[in-house]
């Protein structure tokens, strides 16, 4: 009963307009303290970001060889304390070419659909991935990104196939019993303008984020995480992963894939995702520097956003009503985001060299574009250390729909949480002028 309430909760946003929400308002699991959201930047109570460029220990930091040691620590932090520590163990995937149409979109391209089967512990799962090419002579460099509802929800073409898996109930009834209908075909289109990114010369590449882990919080016994439970293990530690961590797993196990599709350019991966997939690529960019750009789309609490302001969603509020998505560890931190030891600029700052893009909408107070914009921007001096461009020097947010495309972009539009073409121009635009100065 629990699960389900959490399930409902979890596509309710606040509406901005509310001062406070409260979880005993709702009527949900009775939490030791009250959960209220705060609005207003004036209530921020004072706080102190921890330091990108100081080591644990307290050394100053201003070499690359340095800040790379740096980045050890700063990456075991977030994995012991807030996502989770990823498996070592390799499980080398079965993998099956299951279509492939030479001409889809009028001519534009053509598509794929992979799957990847992995199996140990007497568990499987499989990874259905959409791969949707222009015509090229050469390997194409591509967007990578998962997809809330199955690779049939991003366009309505007949091509690609309906996705048999569970899936979350959706307003629009276009899921019956848990399961995708002909109904939900093209349902987020709006989010994917594929023959805006093949016209870029650009491929998409998707994968359903539920293939890799079902969205909800069943103890991690369905899923990625049962394949990595070996004698007696039932769950992870407290120091492992959650779901965050298995859709970010899935995203490193497509790039081995594409590594060895000769039709892409896997050196130029631009890793994206919007909201919980947005934090999803962030700790997947981090951990695995293969992705060339990284791209968060309103990605807010638990993803760009600053913890420490404690604005719009705050830490006890995202562990209460997805209580799967980050580690054990991260519960500490409940009420509690003056004792994190570290922030979400020093996640930002674990992709540097590599381009790292962080967009905001102005309607989408939850996510705290204010607190996306600084992360962003503290993210900076790590560039600098590289000799490259950052918005460190920024005093104040740029205006809405006025991006600044330096190594760190940075953008927030009008309008609510949501990927839009607006988005979508950015990020080209921003690959281009990373991949080749164009
Ligand atoms: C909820 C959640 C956010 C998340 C969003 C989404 O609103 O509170 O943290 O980003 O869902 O993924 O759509």
């Amino acid at each position: 009963m629990k699960t389900q309430r959490n399930h409902l909760l979890s596509w309710i946003r606040p509406a901005s307009a509310l001062a406070a929400v409260s979880l005993m308002a709702l009527n949900l699991s009775s939490p030791a303290q009250e959960i209220v959201i705060n609005y207003d930047e004036s209530k921020i109570q004072p706080y102190e970001l921890p330091e990108l460029l100081v080591t644990a220990n307290g050394r100053s930091i201003d070499s690359v060889e340095e800040w790379e040691k740096r980045r050890g620590e700063i990456l075991e932090m977030f994995a012991n304390q807030m996502y989770g520590r990823t498996p070592n163990q390799v499980i080398k995937p079965e993998i099956k070419i299951l279509k492939e149409v030479g001409d889809v979109l009028n001519g534009l391209g053509s598509m794929k659909e992979v799957r990847l089967t992995f199996e140990n512990a007497g568990h499987t799962i499989d990874i259905d991935v959409l791969i949707i090419l222009p015509e090229s002579n050469t390997p194409v460099p591509c967007f990578l990104g998962l997809n809330f509802g199955g690779n049939h929800t991003i366009h309505p073409m007949k091509e690609i196939t309906l996705s048999q898996s569970w899936m979350r109930p959706s307003r629009d009834e276009s899921v019956v019993n848990n399961r995708a209908t002909e109904a939900s075909r093209g349902r987020s289109s709006g989010r994917w303008p594929v023959e805006m990114i093949l016209k870029n010369g650009y491929g998409l590449v998707t994968a359903y984020y539920g293939d890799i882990d079902p969205d909800f919080h069943d103890e991690f016994k369905n899923g990625v995480h049962p394949l990595f439970y070996e004698n007696g293990k039932d769950k992870p530690e407290s120091n492992e992963w959650g779901s965050i961590g298995g859709w970010a797993w899935g995203l490193s196990r497509i790039q081995d894939y594409l590594e060895s599709d000769c039709a892409v350019d896997s050196s130029r991966i631009a890793l994206l995702g919007h909201s919980r997939l947005g934090k999803t690529s962030l700790w997947a960019g981090a951990q695995d520097e293969r992705f060339a750009i990284v791209i968060s789309n309103n990605s807010g609490c638990g993803g760009a956003a600053l913890n420490k302001r404690v604005i719009g969603e705050n830490v006890v509020r995202i562990n209460t009503s997805f209580p799967h998505w980050f580690c054990g560890n991260f519960k500490k931190y409940n009420h509690a985001e003056d004792s994190l030891p570290f922030d979400q600029h020093q996640l930002l700052a674990l992709m540097a060299p590599r381009p790292v893009y962080v967009a905001s909408a102005e309607e989408d107070r939850w996510a705290d574009p204010k607190g996306e914009f600084l992360a962003a921007r503290e993210a900076g001096p790590v560039y600098e250390l590289y000799g490259l461009s950052s918005i460190s020097s920024e005093t104040q947010m740029p205006d809405v729909n006025d991006p600044i495309h330096t190594t760190v972009g940075y953008h927030i539009r009008t309008g609510r949480h949501n990927v839009t073409e607006y988005d979508w121009k950015q990020y080209i635009h921003f690959a281009n002028q990373q991949f080749w100065g164009k």
